[in-house]
C-alpha cells in the first residue's frame, strides 16, 4: 500500500490554542499517513494533544495551519457548508462520555446521524439499525433511554450510532475510559472486528494496552509531536498513582524516591506522589537509573 492509498494524510498539521506568551502548542507540525483498513492507536501522556489531533482529523476542529486529506479530498479546504456532509457520511465518532442524547431512546440515538444525510434507500436505514443492535447485543434495549442503560450498553449504542451511515472511518477518543475492564475489553474487540471483518479504518485514542499488540500502528504523541512507536525500543512500566502504562524511556515526569525511580503520566500524578510517596512507592518503581540522563 502506498502513502497515496492512505485514508488520511496530514501535512504540517498544527493547532495552537490562544496566542502570545500563554499560547498552548497542542499539536505541532504533524505529517503522517494512515492507510485504509488500518487499526491505529494514538497514545501519549495526558495533555499531549491526542484529542486535539483526533478532532482535527475528524473535521471537528479547525487546525491553525497544515492540511488534512481524506483520500484525495482536502477536508481542510472545505467550507462550513460542505464539511458536515462529508463528516456525516464518511466518519463515525465515538467519545469517552458516550454523548448520547438523553431524551432519545437507544434506537433513536442510533438513527440520529442518518437523519443528517440524504439516504439513498431510507427504508434500509431502520433495518440497518436493527442489524447493528443485534450484532452489538443491545436489541432488547432499543426503547430504553440512556439513563436506563449500563456504561457498556451506552458505549455500544454509541458505536452503533457511529456505524449507522456506514462510514469508512471510525474515530474513537478513549472509548473505554468510562467502562469497567470487561466492558472496555468488549468495546475494544468490537472496534478490532470492524477493521478485520469490514476493512474500516479505525483510529483510537486510548490508554488501554489491550489493543497495542493487535494494532497496525501505535502513534505516540508527546508535547504535540507524533512518532511511530511500534518498531522502537520501549519499555513499559506503570504510573504508581493512576496505573497508566508508560514508556519509561520517554516519560516526561519522573521522580527518584529512596533509590528507586518512578515515572508518571502527568504533573498531576507526580504531585500526588510527591505529597504521599509512601502510599504509592510500592507500585511501579524502576530499579536503578536506566533512562539516559
Ligand atoms: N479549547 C482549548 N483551549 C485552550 N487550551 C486547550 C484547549 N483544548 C485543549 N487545550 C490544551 O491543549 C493541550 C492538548 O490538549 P488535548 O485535550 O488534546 O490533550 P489529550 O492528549 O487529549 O489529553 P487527555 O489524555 O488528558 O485527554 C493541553 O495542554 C490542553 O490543556
Ligand atoms: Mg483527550
Amino acid at each position: 500500500m502506498t502513502e497515496q492509498d492512505g485514508a488520511f494524510r496530514t501535512e504540517g498539521l498544527t493547532k495552537t490554542y490562544g496566542s502570545g506568551p500563554t499560547a498552548v502548542h497542542a499539536v505541532s507540525d504533524v505529517s503522517l499517513a494512515i492507510g485504509q483498513g488500518q487499526l491505529v492507536l494514538i497514545m501519549g501522556p495526558s495533555g499531549s494533544g491526542k484529542t486535539t489531533l483526533l478532532s482535527m482529523l475528524g473535521g471537528l476542529l479547525k487546525p491553525t495551519s497544515g492540511r488534512i486529506f481524506l483520500d484525495d479530498l482536502e477536508i481542510t479546504s472545505l467550507n462550513e457548508g460542505q464539511l458536515p456532509k462529508v463528516r456525516a457520511q464518511r466518519i463515525g465518532f465515538i467519545f469517552q462520555a458516550f454523548n448520547l442524547l438523553s431524551s432519545l431512546s437507544a434506537e433513536e440515538n442510533i438513527l440520529f446521524p442518518a437523519s443528517l444525510v440524504k439516504q439513498p434507500r431510507p427504508a434500509e436505514t431502520g433495518q440497518r439499525a436493527q442489524r447493528l443492535m443485534e450484532r452489538l447485543g443491545i436489541r432488547q434495549r432499543a426503547r430504553h433511554l440512556p439513563r436506563d442503560l449500563s456504561g457498556g450498553e451506552k458505549q455500544r449504542v454509541a458505536i452503533a450510532r457511529a456505524l449507522i451511515n456506514n462510514p469508512d472511518i471510525i474515530l474513537a477518543d478513549e472509548p473505554t475510559g468510562n467502562l469497567d475492564t470487561r466492558s472496555g475489553h468488549e468495546v475494544m474487540m468490537i472496534l478490532y472486528d470492524l477493521v478485520k471483518d469490514e476493512g474500516k479504518t479505525v483510529v483510537i485514542v486510548t490508554h488501554n494496552q489491550v489493543l497495542a499488540d493487535m494494532a497496525d500502528r501505535v502513534l505516540w504523541i508527546e508535547d504535540g509531536r507524533v512518532r511511530d512507536r511500534k518498531d522502537e525500543m520501549h519499555s513499559w512500566t506503570n504510573d504508581p498513582v493512576c496505573g497508566m502504562q508508560i514508556d519509561q524511556w520517554t516519560a516526561t515526569f519522573f521522580r527518584s524516591h529512596e533509590g528507586k525511580r518512578y515515572v508518571f503520566c502527568s504533573k498531576r500524578c507526580q504531585e500526588r506522589f510527591d505529597a504521599e510517596p509512601a502510599r504509592y512507592a510500592s507500585l511501579g518503581s524502576i530499579q536503578g537509573n536506566i533512562r539516559p540522563a
